[in-house]
Order: structure tokens, then sequence, then C-alpha cells
């Protein structure tokens, strides 16, 4: 297999579960060797225990200076550089409406949103300024379909993601010509277990108790949500430097198309079926269901008829 991030050292917030593992375990398959700063000790021995030396490991909270700078200073004492950061960790509020939440906890409930989702990322960033100005390296930031629209969270949650793809585009144009900096936005993963806010008694709360995939199947115009692992390959090539010549500023929805589903449908593709179906598939309904819209089809029901 043609390995594409060879020798290549990233450093990755939140690595341990969800989205930021799924990265972790492409990049190392990729020949990369990776940093891993959480706040999950279990997560990082699990690291370990699947790649070995091929991962440090940082045990650290992103809201603090000192944990960037240990995971920055461990990078390059480990592997003896650094290529990419991917500021990654994150928190979620399930959507709780402004109205929701309690007077007394608004504050608390901002400032830890905040603190994770948008400072986590800056400080991220200002630790590996050094680091990545000698590799002429990367910074690629997890958005979310939260930075673009709304329903995605609550106002904390989509406030916060609004503010990484401001933070994006400014640091685009600061760091260059020496720096890229990227964003990727996913949408609903599988596969994850993001969590709530504790100010909001959220923290146990994990995101894989949520029907997303069928609430998504509906919605989405590719017809059903992404799986974390199915959503690194936009990070290698954020992450590789010969494809990426031209790119910074940027930021890749990421989401199944969320940005261009239709009114009444998710997608037209029922058309493409009508047309295009092979005749002893028109008729299976869970295909019709998966490959062209989530909501009612015309020929769906037609051919159930017979
Ligand atoms: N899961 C989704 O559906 C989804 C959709 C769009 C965007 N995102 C974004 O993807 C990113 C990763 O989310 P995920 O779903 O993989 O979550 P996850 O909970 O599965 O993984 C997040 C990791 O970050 C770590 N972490 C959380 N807070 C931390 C802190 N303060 N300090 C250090 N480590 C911390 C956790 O221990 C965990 O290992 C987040 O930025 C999230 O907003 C997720």
């Amino acid at each position: 297999m043609t390995v594409r991030l060879k020798g290549e050292v990233a450093l990755v917030t939140g690595g341990c579960a969800g989205l930021g593992r799924a990265i972790v375990d492409r990049f190392v398959s990729e020949g990369a060797y990776v940093a891993v700063l959480d706040r999950s000790p279990d997560g990082l021995a699990a690291l370990k225990e699947a790649h070995g030396d091929a991962v440090a490991v940082i045990e650290g909270d992103v809201r603090f200076p000192d944990s960037h700078r240990e995971a920055a200073a461990k990078s390059v004492e480990r592997f003896g550089k650094l290529d990419c950061l991917i500021a990654n960790a994150g928190v979620w509020d399930y959507s709780t409406a402004l109205v929701d939440i309690p007077d007394d906890r608004i504050e608390e409930a901002f400032d830890e949103m905040f603190s994770i989702n948008v400072k986590g990322y800056v400080l991220a960033a200002k630790a590996c300024l050094s680091a990545l100005y000698d590799s002429k390296g990367r910074m690629i930031f997890t958005v979310s379909n939260a930075g673009f629209y709304p329903a995605g969270g609550g106002a904390l949650y989509t406030g916060a993601k609004h503010a990484i793809v401001g933070i994006v585009k400014q640091l685009a144009y600061e760091l260059g010509p020496h720096i890229r900096v990227n964003g990727i936005a996913p949408g609903g993963l599988g596969g994850t277990d993001l969590r709530g806010l504790k100010s909001l008694d959220l923290q146990d709360t994990s995101i894989s108790t949520v029907p997303l995939a069928d609430m998504l199947a509906g919605v989405l115009p590719t017809g059903r949500m992404a799986t974390a692992t199915e959503s690194t390959g936009a990070y290698v090539f954020f992450a590789t430097r010969a494809e990426t010549v031209p790119l910074t500023g940027s930021i890749l929805n990421y989401d199944g198309g969320m940005g261009v589903r239709g009114f009444t449908e998710a997608n037209r593709g029922s058309l493409l079926d009508e047309h295009f179906a092979p005749k002893e598939t028109v008729g299976c309904v869970s295909h019709r269901r998966h490959t062209a819209t989530g909501a009612p089809v015309d020929g769906e029901s037609r051919t159930q008829k017979g």
C-alpha cells in the first residue's frame, strides 16, 4: 500500500476517542508519527497499546496552556519535529436552547464551551507556532456543520464552531506563507463518544445514545451519516505537502451535503432511480431509501403496489 504521510509528525488533540482516534489510527497507517493530547488516561493507554512507539501520549486538558506546551515539546523531543497540528478535542451542548439553560448556569456553560472548543484550539495553535514555522507545517481545525448552519447544536456550540471558522481564516492570513491553516467541518458522525457540558450536567451523556443515523438518513443528500473512520480521508489530504500547495484558509464542508439539501426532500436521487435503476431493483424499498432519499419517494409507493 502507498502511504501518504511517511515520516510526517502530527499532534492531535482529543485523539483518544471518536473522530480524533480515527484520525490517529489513519495517520499511523499512512506512515505518520502522532502525538496525542487528551484528558483520558484510559484512552491514552489504549493508544499506546495499539500503536506503540508510533504514538506519544500527553495527558492534559486543552483549556490549559501548559498542556499544549508540553504536547508541542514532546512531539519535537520524541519525533524530531512537528509537521501538522490537528486541533480537534471538543464537547457538545446537546442542542440545549438558550431559554432552557438555567440563569445561574449560563455563564459557566458559556465559559466551559468556549474554553474547550475555542480556547483549546487557539492555545494549541499558539504552542505549536515555532515548531510549525520550522517545518513549514500545517494546522487543521475540526469545525462542524454547526460552524455554518443552525440546529447542529445550541447557541453555545454553534457560536463556538462559528468562531473557529473565523480563527481559521485569520490564522491562514497571519501565518502565511510559513504555515497553512485549514478546517474540516464534519456533520453528525457514527462511532464517536462526543460528551456534553459538565456545567449542564451532560458530561456523562454520549452522542452515541442519540439516534443520529436515523435522523440524518432522511435529510442528507448523501443519504446516510458517515462514520468517523470514513471521515479521515480529508485530514490525510489536508496534511499532505505535495497535494496542498495552493491550500490555506479553506474549510471543507464534509457533512453529507447539508448546505445543498432540498426543502421538500433531501435530494432528487429518486429521479435517477426512476430512469436508470435496473428493473429488478426497483421496488427494493431499503435500496431506494438509502441511495436516493430518506423522504417518501413517489416511485417507492408505486412499486410497492406492484
Ligand atoms: N460526533 C459528531 O457527530 C461530530 C460532528 C461534527 C463535529 N464534531 C467535532 O469533532 C470533534 C471530535 O468530537 P468527537 O465526536 O470525536 O468526540 P469524542 O468525545 O468521541 O472525542 C473527543 C476526545 O476529546 C477529549 N477531550 C474532550 N475534552 C477535552 C479537554 N478539555 N481536554 C483534553 N481532551 C479533551 C476526550 O477525552 C475524547 O477523547 C469535536 O471538535 C466535535 O465538535 C463531532
